[in-house]
């Protein structure tokens, strides 16, 4: 029988010794660390400045991401980089990446519908993030949903809570949570949506400022 420890899913072991991001993004693509990369076309590792003072984290990549080993490059990076530029975030002041590095999908018919990533999944590959972390040590962490606050703040934090509000964390002064942007993709409601998204450019509003202090 094998140990407890070793049935834990974790990334660990994949990662580099006295890793860069260029390291990094070239080990993910070995990573068998839970059972994600089965599926996916690829690992889709983080992107932007390695001083960058934003540092953005998402879900996991969905089907575009996946074909192009990009994150934030289909529809709900196009509302993301709209909403930053709203707020005059220069989008070169932020690195972009995702609590989960491979694409949860289910199949339907031709389609891949996006499937949520388990707690398992999110804490196996959290030591990814963690490198990500520790190189950028950014002044401002921004997660965009759940997936990312559950990462990085623990299955307590609520982001219909705590979305606006900042918070420490071992890796930066600041962690600013909101929703994800997808969600606005999914609201079939006008009104809803727009107005969902007026709370969305609120939360983010606090990037330009606190990188102002
Ligand atoms: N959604 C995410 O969370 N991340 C991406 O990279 C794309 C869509
Ligand atoms: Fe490794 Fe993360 Fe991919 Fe799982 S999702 S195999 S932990 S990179």
């Amino acid at each position: 029988m094998k140990a407890m420890a070793e049935q834990t899913p974790s990334a660990r072991e994949w990662i580099p010794s006295n890793p860069t991001l260029p390291k990094l993004a070239a080990a993910v693509q070995r990573c068998h660390g839970c059972d994600l990369y089965r599926h996916a076309t690829q690992a889709v590792f983080g992107e932007g400045p390695a001083n960058a003072p934003v540092f953005m984290v998402g879900e996991q990549p969905g089907d575009q991401e996946d074909r192009q080993g990009h994150p934030f490059v289909g529809p709900a990076g196009r509302i993301l980089d709209k909403a930053l530029a709203e707020v005059g975030v220069d989008r070169s002041l932020v690195y972009v990446t995702n609590a989960v590095k491979h694409f949860k999908f289910e199949e339907r018919g031709k389609r891949r519908i996006h499937a949520r990533p388990r707690t398992a999944e999110i804490s196996a590959c959290r030591p990814w993030l963690e490198a990500e972390l520790e190189i950028v040590r950014p002044k401002l962490i921004v997660c965009l949903g759940a997936t990312a606050a559950q990462s990085l703040m623990g299955s307590s934090f609520r982001v219909t809570r705590d979305r606006g509000k900042l918070f420490e964390t071992r890796w930066s002064g600041r962690l600013l949570a909101t929703i994800h942007p997808s969600a606005l993709l999914r609201m079939p409601e006008r009104d809803r949506a727009a107005r969902e998204y007026e709370l969305f450019l609120a939360d983010l509003s606090v990037i330009p400022r606190e990188l102002a202090s």
